[in-house]
């Protein structure tokens, strides 16, 4: 009897030091932390396998197939496929007030109170022989089609800068408004 309970007693403990040689062992292992971001041996994996980003990284998940975008860039028109799009604004009061509250603020400076091509920095233009801003009742831009008005502002011609990072699609279509209203219909 005592010598079965040693015996039971012995066994136990030699499985109590194994235990403990393991656990001493992967401790050993997994706590010998390098300065990079995994441990050596890949003992307590915690959470170095997630969908985490890391600084500066661009996102990885793709969208849902039917994902449709509403914001970022409208769709890039040619100078021949912009002169096909139709105006969707009308010349309402409210809408012309905002096209000349829009055209005094961005482009008055260049093309003048009135759509002249007069405005302060014009002179600055004929100074460096430039081609200066236009007369928006030029045949210049009568034969122009509100399409193709629009894509000008928006992409910028010559010495003029493309306006489509700082007006929206729907101000540069103001703005055409505001530019017939000085300068007369177009073609
Ligand atoms: C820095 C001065 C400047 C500003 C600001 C400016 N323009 Fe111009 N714009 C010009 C010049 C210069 C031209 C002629 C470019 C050429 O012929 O090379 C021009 C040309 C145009 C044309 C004629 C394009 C064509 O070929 O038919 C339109 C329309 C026009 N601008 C509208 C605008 C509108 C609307 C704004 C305000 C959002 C604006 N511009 C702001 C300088 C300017």
């Amino acid at each position: 009897m005592g010598e079965r309970e040693d015996g039971v007693t012995m066994f136990g403990r030699r499985w109590g030091y194994v235990a403990m040689l393991v656990a001493v062992a992967a401790l050993a292992l997994g706590g010998c932390i390098p300065t990079g971001p995994t441990y050596p041996v890949d003992f307590y994996h915690e959470m170095h396998y997630t969908q985490m980003y890391r600084a500066y990284e661009p996102p990885r998940l793709a969208p849902p197939d039917e994902a449709v975008p509403t914001t970022g860039r409208a769709p890039r028109y040619t100078a021949a496929e912009a002169a096909q799009l139709r105006n969707p604004l009308q010349p309402t009061p409210a809408n012309l007030e905002r096209a000349r509250a829009l055209y005094r603020r961005d482009c008055a400076t260049c093309h003048g109170a009135e759509g002249k091509g007069n405005g302060i920095i014009s002179a600055y233009f004929q100074t460096a022989r430039a081609p200066t801003p236009v007369d928006f009742a030029s045949e210049r831009v009568r034969n122009r089609t509100d399409g193709e008005v629009w894509h000008y502002i928006g992409q910028g011609i010559g010495l003029m800068p493309p306006f489509e990072n700082l007006l929206g699609e729907e101000e540069r279509w103001l703005l055409v408004l505001a530019i017939r209203e000085m300068g007369g219909p177009g073609r």
